[in-house]
């Protein structure tokens, strides 16, 4: 199917220019006290480095200027979001060293699937903190945070009781599940069969948030995988499967196609959560818009990871971002940074670099690509429609 990323641009404007003055106009922003993150890597601000091992440098390099638990050269959306709220970076659930959780907590690591796998993470790379154990994790969390707040030592680090209901929380994850399915060489068909199964896990994640108050939901879909320079140079690709810029179309598709059953699930969980405001955000379309037209936007090659040790999309598995090699007992670096990463979209074969993340943040913090279009800061609000 061609994408119709453009178009969304243009209903996007439009949207704005008709709706967005008289609806949103008169609304308030929410001054959100919190946010609340469950994902995978494309918002992990350190979660599998605290459990599995830092990711290695030139990891960070362009704006935390070491590692800091990111598959990135800098920020992240999740990042950007915080920052546009007034908010501090969101320390990682799992990170148990330096962390102050006053403004939020992320559940999110690198790797998660909505459904939980059953592979280890050394057999299949996927991360075992799958949405389920992060939304068990976010119940002990606010539990144990309501014990704690009562105990002087450690309320300046908590969240305060209210800010569980005033909170914005935030989802993004998906891409894990339709990769997990290729990596079992199902077909494309067979990958589409389990995708309501998985829907179904990630909207009883939504509602156990919203049983212990969670009110307001930014829910990003999932990007176009087919771009990804690892999915390009791992898996089988025939030539009439790449569209016009390079991308595998049936990874797409897919994605498209878990992207409309998302939606669906969210209007039905609007529905059943009658004091839920649940954002979709088409994340899909902007990602598609940068990587299609890269250059209109002031970047290149964008699907050539920045950071890489060769071969034709500069991605390889066994060498990934940041690896190294010991000659004569010296450690080398061999999978290391490009030139000008603040004009390259993809960082490692999987990941965003800082400036896209910063870019795509751009796009969706007004509301142009989001379902009620309502901006990021008055995602508390509930439109009904
Ligand atoms: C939203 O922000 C983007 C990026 O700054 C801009 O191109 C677009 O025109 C904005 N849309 C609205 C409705 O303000
Ligand atoms: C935790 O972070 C908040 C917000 O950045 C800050 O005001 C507070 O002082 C920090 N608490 C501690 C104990 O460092
Ligand atoms: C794992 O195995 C269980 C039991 O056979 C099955 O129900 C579930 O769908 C499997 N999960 C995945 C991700 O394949
Ligand atoms: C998938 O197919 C490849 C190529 O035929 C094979 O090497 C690999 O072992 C298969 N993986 C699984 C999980 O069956
Ligand atoms: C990946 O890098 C290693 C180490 O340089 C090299 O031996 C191998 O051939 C590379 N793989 C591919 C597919 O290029």
């Amino acid at each position: 199917m061609e994408p119709h990323s453009f178009k969304h641009v243009v209903i996007g404007l439009i949207f704005s220019m008709t709706l967005l003055p008289s609806r949103s106009g008169s609304l308030a922003p929410c001054n959100f006290p919190a946010i609340f993150n469950f994902g995978d890597s494309n918002s992990d601000t350190g979660g599998l480095s605290a459990a599995f091992g830092q990711a290695p440098a030139p990891n960070g390099e362009t704006y935390f200027h070491a590692p800091v638990g990111r598959y990135s050269d800098g920020r992240l959306v999740i990042d950007f979001i915080a920052e546009s709220l007034g908010l501090p970076y969101l320390s990682a659930y799992l990170d148990s060293v330096g962390s102050n959780f006053s403004h939020g907590a992320n559940f999110a690591t690198a790797g998660s699937t909505i459904r939980p796998q059953n592979t280890t993470r050394s057999q299949s790379g996927f991360s075992p903190i799958s949405l389920d154990v992060q939304s068990v994790q976010f119940s002990d969390f606010n539990r144990r945070s309501q014990i704690f707040n009562k105990q002087g030592v450690f309320d300046k680090l908590l969240p305060k009781e209210e800010y569980f209901s005033q909170a914005l929380y935030t989802l993004d994850i998906g891409q894990n599940d339709l990769t997990a399915g290729y990596k079992l060489n199902l077909t494309t068909e067979q990958v589409k069969a389990y995708v309501p199964e998985v829907l179904r896990q990630f909207s009883d994640a939504v509602k156990r948030v919203y049983d212990q108050g969670g009110r307001a939901f930014w829910i990003h879909n999932t990007g176009p995988v087919g771009c990804l320079p690892y999915v390009l140079d791992r898996f089988l690709i025939t030539a009439p499967q790449v569209d016009k810029y390079g991308c595998a179309s049936p990874f797409n598709e897919v994605a498209q196609y878990f992207n409309r059953r998302l939606k669906d699930d969210v209007i039905r969980l609007r529905k059943e959560l009658p004091l839920a405001a649940i954002t979709y955000v088409d994340v899909y379309s902007v990602k598609y818009t940068l990587i299609s037209q890269a250059k209109k936007f002031g970047f290149k090659l964008p699907l050539i990871a920045c950071c890489g040790h060769g071969g034709k999309y500069n991605f390889n598995n066994s060498v990934r971002c940041g690896g190294k090699i010991t000659v004569n007992g010296k450690e080398i670096l061999i999978a290391n940074s490009c030139q000008n990463p603040s004009v390259r979209v993809n960082w490692d074969g999987i990941h965003f670099t800082e400036a896209a993340n910063k870019w795509i943040f751009e796009q969706i913090a007004n509301g142009s690509f989001s379902d009620p279009p309502i901006p990021l800061k008055m995602a508390c609000q509930r439109m009904d429609h």
